[in-house]
């Protein structure tokens, strides 16, 4: 058992901290936000994540895990500080280190035993070694701080089975006595443990999250020839996937990838290339077809229609993905502006994300479009002249082809997720539009 303290509770932290308290950690959570910290005594996520909050409330009963917003407490005696804060992408691509910054501070201020500070939060190249030297520059009593590189892998919405039962852990460290003290932390997991150097880490985790942006951009880029040669995205990727090498995960086409991650991540490692004065082509094209790709069904839409003025247009689906509440580089930012623009009344459907996108775009008239919710598919698709899809959730994958053929007007949809298959829209009647399939 060893007394943890986590730096942060957003997903990578706050996972992160529970994790550690399920495998029998003494785990301290801290964060600046004295609401945060009451809402998660009382057993509650600030984040909807599946399962977080049973272990939570289990752990946290169990006396393994406590929250606070008194650093000092928590950093003063623990054997390993996380470190799980934001890095937010800066204008110019740059990753944001002040709140980084500010934790190893406080960190070099409280500590007053040996302590092992690890980051897990995404941070370019060389980083760590600057946090090391930050922290000792301000270390207040005489003891061994170093700094450890150990990227978090997880993704939204399965981060708690993501962490417990991950495909690698990345250790990065400077010296056997960090490397020990982490393969100690993590031995009750169980799981692969992979030692390198703290800037190997560093680059691990920009490698992995760029390669799969990479390739969802690559299968992007081949859907859009697809339909220009008369192919079948689905039947290529499925062609594609049985050859190992290549795998069958992350070859679905779609309306672009989204989050917190990919699109910071790609653009965090551009940039790093260019203060190097080296030209990140591979990076820089997946960033590219991205971005043209969130509005591909638009300009599909703008093409087969006079003009969606005056539309009541569904849109099904508000969150970069299924299962979170998270918005950030949504496809939804990108179109749902456009057809406001045009003048189309949107009738928006999304079962968790429809409040955070409500304070971005308050119910009402915006322009000449206007903008309501509704709380199911249906009643979205009730009367609609044209409907989008951008999020493969349960409840809109549930819909048949013959409801969008009941419900709607004019069945016309544009599917951004390849949710249907296109020969079973035929059948119902319903003018399908989806990525690298036949229209
Ligand atoms: C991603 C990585 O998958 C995690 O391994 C990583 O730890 C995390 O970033 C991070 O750096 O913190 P996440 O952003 O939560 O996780 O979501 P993903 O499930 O990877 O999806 C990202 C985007 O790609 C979504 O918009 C999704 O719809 C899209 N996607 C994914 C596709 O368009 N096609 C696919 O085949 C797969």
């Amino acid at each position: 058992m060893n007394k943890i303290a986590v730096a942060g509770t957003g997903y990578v932290g706050l996972v992160a901290g529970v994790c550690f308290a399920e495998k029998g950690h003494q785990v301290t959570c801290v964060d600046i936000d004295e609401r945060k910290v009451e809402l998660m005594k009382s057993g509650k996520s600030p984040i909807y994540e599946e399962g977080l909050e049973e272990l939570m409330r289990k752990n946290y009963a169990a006396d393994r895990l406590e929250y606070t917003t008194d650093y000092v407490a928590a950093y003063q005696d623990a054997d390993a500080i996380f470190i799980g804060v934001g890095t937010p992408e800066l204008a110019d691509g740059s990753a944001n280190l002040s709140y980084i910054a500010t934790v190893a501070r406080q960190i070099a201020e409280s500590v007053e035993k040996d302590c092992l500070v690890v980051v897990k939060s995404t941070v370019p190249v060389g980083t760590n070694d600057k946090v090391e030297q930050f922290i000792q520059d301000f270390l207040l009593k005489d003891v061994r701080v170093e700094v450890a590189s150990n990227p978090e892998f997880l993704a939204q919405g399965s981060a708690v089975h993501d962490t417990l039962y991950a495909d690698r852990i990345i250790i990065g460290t400077e010296s056997k006595w960090a490397e020990n003290i982490l393969m100690e932390i993590y031995k009750p997991f169980n799981l692969p443990i992979v030692p390198v150097n703290r800037r190997s880490a560093e680059m691990i985790k920009y490698a992995s999250n760029d390669f799969l942006a990479l390739k969802i951009s690559y299968m992007n880029d081949i859907a859009n020839l697809c339909e220009l040669v008369g192919a079948d995205i689905q039947d290529v990727a499925k062609g594609m996937s049985f050859d190992d090498r290549i795998g069958n995960k992350f070859l679905n086409a779609g309306i672009g990838y989204g989050g917190s991650c990919f699109p910071k991540d790609t653009k965090a490692l551009d940039y790093i290339a260019k203060q190097q004065g080296y030209d990140l082509k591979t990076v820089k094209a997946a960033i590219d077809v991205n971005t043209d790709q969130k509005t591909v069904l638009f300009k599909k839409a703008r093409n087969r229609l006079i003009t969606l003025s005056g539309l009541k247009v569904a849109v099904l689906g508000l969150t970069f993905k299924p299962g979170t509440d998270d918005l950030r580089e949504a496809a939804s930012l990108e179109n749902v502006p456009l057809l406001l623009e045009q003048g189309a009344n949107i009738y928006a459907f999304d079962p968790v994300g429809r409040d955070n996108f409500e304070k971005v775009y308050p119910e009402g008239q915006h322009g000449t479009g206007s903008i309501t919710y509704v709380d199911s598919p249906q009643k979205a698709l009730d009367n609609a002249n044209v409907c989008f899809i951008f999020t493969e959730w349960g409840e809109v994958k549930a819909l048949s082809p013959s409801d969008y053929k009941n419900l709607m007007r004019t069945p016309l949809v544009f599917d951004g997720r390849n949710i249907y298959s296109v020969l079973n829209m035929e059948e119902a009647a319903v003018e399908y539009h989806s990525i690298g399939r036949k229209a």
